[in-house]
């Protein structure tokens, strides 16, 4: 396979994340408690479609089409925000878990623009190149804000009393229970072999 194959495969891929986040983003700004947050997610709604927008021009200048690839990666990385909308927190805490949420997403995307910018810059795809920056720029851009609106909330969330749940575990946190047990079961002969 050649590196424009690979290439053209990444990008479908980050084509897919976006458009992806174009409909989980509005889910965290309407959950959000905190204002700057809320409007930190908004902001970064409208940033999103403009780099959908900027990849569909990649694509112009690659002679592809932008579907093809649905990135898998992100649509896990949503589900975990979407667990985080979830749950039965309250306030800071509440959004803290969102702040988590979100910073996975756009670290996600940093690292995918980082692999495509590489390989881009490999194959001499000048144009290309500075698209991909862009949308770079402002994904590190939006995870810093997160990071910088972050501070007060979790200031905020560890004077929150800790909640005592009594509530049933649902089926999905059952599940969730099993199987980080099952991870760590499966990785601990290797771990021992470490020692
Ligand atoms: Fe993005």
């Amino acid at each position: 396979m050649a590196l424009q194959d690979v290439l053209i495969d990444e990008l479908r891929d980050m084509y897919s994340a976006e458009n992806q986040l174009v409909k989980a983003l509005p889910k965290l700004a309407k959950g959000a408690k905190d204002k700057t947050l809320k409007t930190l997610f908004t902001e970064h709604l409208e940033e999103t479609k403009g780099q959908v927008i900027r990849l569909r021009t990649v694509f112009e200048h690659l002679g592809k089409k932008p579907t093809g690839q649905h990135c898998n990666g992100m649509e896990g990385v949503i589900e975990e925000g979407a667990d985080a909308l979830e749950k039965d927190e309250e306030g800071a805490s509440f959004d803290a878990g969102l702040v988590g949420a979100a910073l996975r997403t756009e670290h996600y995307e940093i690292a995918g623009y980082e692999a495509c910018i590489s390989m881009a810059e490999t194959l001499g795809l000048d144009d290309v190149v500075d698209l991909l920056e862009e949308n770079l720029k402002e994904e590190k851009a939006a995870a810093e804000k997160i990071t910088a609106a972050a501070e007060p909330i979790l200031e905020a969330a560890k004077e929150e009393p800790e909640e005592e749940s009594d509530a049933p575990k649902t089926g999905k946190e059952k599940y969730s229970d099993k199987k980080s047990k099952e991870d760590e079961r499966k990785a601990a002969p290797d771990l021992k072999k470490k020692r």
